[in-house]
């Protein structure tokens, strides 16, 4: 459906993208996630047709768009600051691209209607002048004028980060739900890796505008690609050669102590005392000492120290006083669960 071959952004010498080779398919909600500055929006543009490859070709449906004008591209975009026009009423704002097209009156109301209801705008508030609507109808706003163009793809920079963090919440259902009916191939920008794991079909994780890695939210996550994807998503801790090394002493476990390990936070468990049996079969325990507790309510985070690593475990609150700093624990893992890199330079 989209696809980007071998392209190259450049502002004023400075290479944004270097070499960008991605297919988004039909139908698909395919996220960009990665840091700020790592070219996130210049690939979003890029397909928009907003800024002009240096080399390579962006494809729509087979067809090379990239020497196409992006008011023929068939694509809609809905940007992070909205930019929505002040002077305008919701309607005027949600008709104004089927103005530009000449749409007549009629069709223009009907159209409006439509998509109105379909991102939930009542009609009191389509009378209304955006700058009285609050951030979450602004963005629907702004969505709204996007879809009713009746574009083949939807393009999202960072739609939801001016929201505070419930209303983000609630409107990322709201979004994957709309997407998921209208059913347009959508292409999301974002920095947050929650967002990213919740929507999307698949991710691109970026870094230095280049893909580090492309999967499903949960290959991305379980079987993180590469290191700057291990510690881009969820939270983890790095483990020491010192303790990979205790891990090989003291089980099963045949890890290379020379690669970078890691160990996501929700994988280790803790018990105060040696555990009489593994929890669950290839279950090696270390022993350390915890150096930090922080309560969350729902889980708490401790810190624990064993052979040179700071172990970051997270735990589910049950009521009962768990350990505290200065207790001697056991963390059990599976060694299944590290995840190594090759150590780059
Ligand atoms: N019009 C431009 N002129 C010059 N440099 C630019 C331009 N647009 C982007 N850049 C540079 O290209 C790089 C990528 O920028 P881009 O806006 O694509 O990043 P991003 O991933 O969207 O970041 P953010 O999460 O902060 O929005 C940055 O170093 C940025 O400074
Ligand atoms: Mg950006």
């Amino acid at each position: 459906m989209i696809r980007f071959d071998k392209v190259r952004v450049s502002f004023d010498g400075f290479t944004a993208i270097p070499e960008l080779s991605l297919e988004v398919e039909k139908g698909e909600f395919f996220t960009l996630l990665g840091p700020s500055g790592c070219g996130k929006t210049t690939a979003l543009r890029t397909l928009a047709g907003f800024v002009d490859p240096e080399g390579g070709d962006v494809y729509v449906d087979g067809q090379k768009v990239t020497d196409l004008p992006s008011d023929r591209r068939q694509i809609g975009m809905v940007f992070q600051n909205y930019a929505l026009f002040p002077s305008m009423n919701v309607r005027e704002n949600i008709a104004f691209g089927l103005r530009v097209r000449r749409t007549g009156k009629a069709e223009r109301e009907r159209l409006v209607a439509d998509i109105a209801r379909r991102v939930d705008l009542t009609e009191d508030q389509l009378n209304k002048n955006v700058t009285e609507l609050s951030g979450g109808q602004q963005q629907r706003v702004a969505i709204a004028r996007a879809l009713v163009l009746e574009p083949k793809i939807l393009l999202l920079d960072e739609p939801l980060s001016n929201l505070d963090a419930k209303l983000r919440q609630q409107l990322r259902g709201e979004l994957k739900q709309l997407q998921a009916d209208v059913g347009i191939t959508t292409v999301y920008v974002t920095h947050d890796q929650d967002e990213a794991l919740t929507m999307s079909d698949r991710i691109a994780v970026f870094n230095k505008g280049r893909i580090e890695q492309v999967g499903r939210p949960q290959e991305i996550y379980d079987r993180s690609a590469t290191e700057f994807v291990c510690t881009f998503i969820g939270d983890s801790s790095a483990l020491s050669p010192e303790f990979i090394s205790e891990l090989n002493r003291s089980g099963t476990a045949d890890l290379d102590p020379s690669r970078r390990c890691y160990l996501r936070v929700e994988k280790p468990a803790l018990t105060t005392t040696l555990p009489r049996e593994p929890a669950a079969a290839g279950t090696i325990s270390i022993r350390g000492t915890v150096s930090a507790r922080n309560y969350h309510g729902l889980h708490s985070r401790y810190t624990v120290n064993a052979h040179g690593s700071e172990l970051k475990v997270l735990i589910k609150e049950t009521g009962h006083p768990g350990p505290q700093p200065g207790d001697t624990v056991h963390v059990s893992l599976n060694p299944a669960h590290v995840l190594q890199y090759q150590a780059t330079a």
